[in-house]
């Protein structure tokens, strides 16, 4: 069935929906996006999405495309258009088309587009097995504490983790790993649970912030560093959280069982508290 998505203003059948060839999202990546996701209709984190697109969007100096209220209106419209209960609103925004040119166009409007997936975030079968990751090089550029849509590192990154037959890959840069193609990595080791501090070189996520707060009031203790994938391996446990994914247990890495190869404790109880919290707070 044909989904309603919103393009520059307009609510189309996807079909119809249509972006310039001059669009510096195509040409050059210039771009910025979010997912926000949909668990019984309601927008999780919604706060969150909208004040990390607001950093990306100023660390590039380009322009908001709309108010927060009406990026929230138009969230809200295509989840009544498109019946959606569970899944997630795609966000992205691009500086606008323009001639091709490395520098930046000036009093171009930037362009804003819109779409819903449906799928059932809350019951997967990665969830209830764990997944299986490989290291890999992290080969992305320098500032991935911002949220650009150019993905091609990561999505090479996937397809090599597919190739070796596993699920994911853990990035590592000066033998530290970095995250994950498109979450955020953990390991848990003596009930610490330990995770790379925020800078340049990993996306700060919104699933992070929610999760590490959960833990904390839960009276467990988090660290915040980098590890390695030697250590990785030598965890009681593992696991990896996104706005898709929520929280999933890490049960191998490189070809080696985390702690006893299934999903452990500490990562079951906090996908569990993020589900609990997040029916309540979503809107
Ligand atoms: N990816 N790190 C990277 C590189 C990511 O791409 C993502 C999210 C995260 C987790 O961020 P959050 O908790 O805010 O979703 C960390 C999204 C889901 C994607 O590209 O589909």
């Amino acid at each position: 069935m044909s989904r309603t998505v919103y393009v520059n203003g307009e609510y189309l059948a996807e079909e119809n929906a249509k972006i310039s060839i001059f669009d510096r999202g195509f040409l050059m990546a210039d771009g910025v996006y979010e997912v926000t996701s949909i668990l019984d209709g309601k927008m999780l984190d919604f706060a969150g999405h909208l004040k990390r697109l607001a950093r990306s969007l100023a660390e590039l100096d380009m322009a908001a495309p709309e108010t927060d209220e009406e990026i929230e209106a138009i969230h809200r419209e295509l989840l009544r258009a498109n019946d959606l209960t569970n899944g997630l609103i795609y966000m992205q925004v691009t500086r606008g088309a323009a001639d091709r040119d490395f520098v930046f166009p000036v009093g171009v409007k930037s362009s804003l587009v819109l779409f819903t997936q449906t799928k059932d975030l809350a019951n997967s079968a990665a969830a209830d097995s764990g997944i299986k990751i490989i290291s890999i090089p992290d080969i992305r550029w320098g500032r991935r504490d911002i949220k650009t849509i150019q993905l091609l590192a990561p999505s090479l990154g996937k397809m090599e983790a597919k190739a070796a037959g596993v699920d994911d890959a853990w990035l590592v840069e000066d033998d530290f790993v970095t995250e994950g193609t498109s979450n955020n990595a953990y390991i848990v080791k003596g009930g610490k649970i330990i995770t790379r501090d925020l800078s340049h070189d990993i996306l700060s996520g919104i699933t992070r912030t929610a999760v590490l707060r959960f833990a904390r009031e839960a009276q467990m203790e988090v660290v915040e560093r980098p590890f390695t994938i030697e250590e990785a391996m030598d965890a009681d446990e593992a696991f990896v959280t996104s706005a898709t994914t929520f929280v999933t247990p890490v049960v191998e890495i490189d070809g080696q069982a985390v702690g006893t190869g299934t999903p452990g404790p500490i990562a079951k109880r906090l996908r569990e508290i993020y589900l609990d919290e997040s029916r309540n707070t979503g809107i």
